[in-house]
């Protein structure tokens, strides 16, 4: 006899994007992009309203630059709705791309469980934290996954997808099957620190500032020379553009998770930088000067 399991399918159609910083708008955007009903929700309405900005304005570059149409450029628009109410946070998928801190992400995720249906997915874009301990605080571990985009989400393909061994396989599938739909390549990694690309890359930014540390090279000779071998950005530009507070949470959380190994220690410049504010592009000043 041929016992046949029933697969259960969930559909998505709705995404939730929580967190409208720097993540958290770009993959809101994709998600509108691809026809999904998306809602971008933050606890913070200036961020909402500085997102509904920056978006508008990329999309009317889009539009000049002839890389998307008039048609598709209201569609977004169509399709997104700012909120800073969680009981409008109701979705098939949540993805949280808030601060870097484990009991935050826990506690926004409990929130959700309360007012979503008994199939929503929470996926996290954590960077670096253990997505396992993050399923084992919520009501619903069997539908939590890490769902890890690139900055700048709309342009990067790669999407890290994370199962825990409690996640269910239709979790992994629904999630594996939206990033296809996002127009994007999922990646199956295992739930370890800094997954695979934070970790590889961690001695990029680490090596780079131990030099600065020491004054034995400048930021701009580093960022310059290390662009001459290839690198698309080198490693104090890419920090600006990821946020000085997100590159040194995830230094600091993969350096804990490993044992604090010496070579992974984080950087007193990382640190300095996130106490001074100087978090980067975002907020106007980083490693470099922005307008
Ligand atoms: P960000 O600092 O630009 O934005 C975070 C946003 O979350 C802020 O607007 C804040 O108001 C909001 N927020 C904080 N607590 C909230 C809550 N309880 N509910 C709703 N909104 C809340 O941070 P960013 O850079 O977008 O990073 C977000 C997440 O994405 C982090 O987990 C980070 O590790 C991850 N990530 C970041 C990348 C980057 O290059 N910046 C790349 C890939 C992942």
């Amino acid at each position: 006899m041929v016992i046949h399991s029933i697969q259960q399918t969930i559909m998505i159609q709705t995404v939730c994007v929580c967190g409208a910083g720097t993540m958290g708008r770009g993959i809101a955007q994709v998600a509108a992009r691809y026809g999904f009903h998306t809602i971008l929700f933050d606890v913070n309405k200036d961020v909402l309203q500085q997102a509904n900005t920056a978006l508008q304005k990329d999309l009317r570059i889009l539009v000049e630059k002839h890389k998307l149409t008039a048609e598709q450029q209201q569609s977004i628009l169509d399709h997104i709705r700012f909120t800073s109410e969680i009981n409008d946070c109701i979705a098939d998928i949540v993805i949280e791309a808030i601060v870097e801190k484990l009991p935050v992400k826990v506690g926004l995720f409990n929130q959700l469980a309360e007012v979503n249906h008994s199939e929503t997915i929470f996926a996290t874009n954590t960077s670096s934290l253990s997505v396992t301990d993050i399923a084992k605080q919520v009501v619903h571990p069997e539908r939590v996954a890490g769902m890890h985009f690139f900055n700048p989400a709309p342009l990067m393909k790669l999407v890290e997808v994370v199962a825990t061994p409690l996640t269910n396989q239709a979790t992994i599938d629904a999630v594996v099957s939206l990033t296809k739909e996002l127009q994007k390549t999922p990646v199956l990694c295992n739930d370890a620190p800094g997954f695979i690309v934070n970790h590889v890359a961690r001695p990029y930014y680490l090596e780079a500032l131990y030099l600065a540390e020491k004054e034995l090279s400048s930021i701009e000779t580093m960022d310059t020379l290390l662009e001459a071998t290839g690198f698309k950005m080198g490693p104090f530009k890419l920090m600006d553009l990821i946020g000085n507070d997100i590159n040194y949470a995830v230094s600091c959380s993969v350096y804990d998770q490993l044992g604090q190994p010496l070579r992974l220690r984080p950087s007193p410049l990382q640190e300095e930088k996130v106490k001074s504010g100087a978090l980067g592009r975002k907020s106007g000043k980083g490693y470099y000067q922005y307008n």
